[in-house]
């Protein structure tokens, strides 16, 4: 079995009757979602759900996945969620999709946060994947300069595969910064860029995450 399958579908184990979970966004968060979906009409799981991002919410209302929102939920019991960077310290770098911000909003909200993984994201220390940073549109590129001028690393604006600006869900632009190697002081990297004005959040989780399952080759999985 792939091995974000196998982190997926151990994740949804966790899953109980009444609970309110999070849905993330991404690959290994698509699987958690199938396999929830198949809980739901296997076992007739009654939950509700909020999805960290527009794609998610469409692949969980085609599954019949139970979506609630903010008017109604405040605090989630559980959320899944992939990752592109996990440190021993469980500090993560997320955003690879450009879900970040919404991602961090329900974190936040989520009293049991599982984070679904391969083997291959388990970092010493975070940093080589491009730490995503969502900023509003207007003088991104100012924005952009303060980000190089206070990190000291180059700042790319995240693209589509057909070379148009990305934009995220909320209408943000998301900056990429290539620090190449370890990220410097990651417990106050987020509070540093967040005084630019033009930054809206970044994709750096501290504090967040409450368990990590991880799949591996062979299709075990192994989780903290
Ligand atoms: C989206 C994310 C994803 O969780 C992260 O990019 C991992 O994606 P995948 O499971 O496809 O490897 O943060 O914003």
């Amino acid at each position: 079995m792939n091995p974000k399958q196998a982190a997926a579908e151990r994740a949804v184990e966790y899953i109980q009757d009444g609970m309110i979970v999070g849905l993330g966004t991404g690959s290994t968060a698509a699987y958690a979602i199938s396999a929830l979906s198949a809980r739901i009409l296997s076992e007739g799981l009654e939950i509700t759900c909020i999805p960290t991002s527009r794609a998610t919410a469409e692949s969980a209302r085609a599954m019949n996945i139970p979506l609630s929102d903010w008017d109604t939920v405040r605090k989630l019991d559980l959320t899944i969620d992939g990752a592109d960077e996990v440190d021993p310290q469980f500090r993560l770098i997320k955003g690879g999709g450009g879900a970040l911000l919404r991602e961090k909003i329900v974190a936040s909200a989520t009293e049991h946060q599982i984070i679904v993984v391969d083997d291959h994201k388990l970092k010493a220390a975070l940093g080589v994947f491009p730490l995503p940073v969502a900023v509003v549109p207007f003088g991104w590129q100012a924005t952009r300069d303060r980000l190089e001028y206070l990190l000291s690393a180059p700042v790319t604006p995240r693209k589509t595969p057909n070379g148009d600006i990305f934009i995220s869900d909320d209408s943000l632009y998301v900056l990429d910064v290539h620090f190449g190697g370890p990220l410097p002081d990651p417990d106050a990297l987020t509070a540093r860029i967040k005084t630019i004005t033009g930054v809206v959040e970044t994709g750096l989780f501290v504090g967040l995450c409450h368990r990590v399952i991880v799949g591996h080759p062979d299709g075990a999985t192994s989780e903290a």
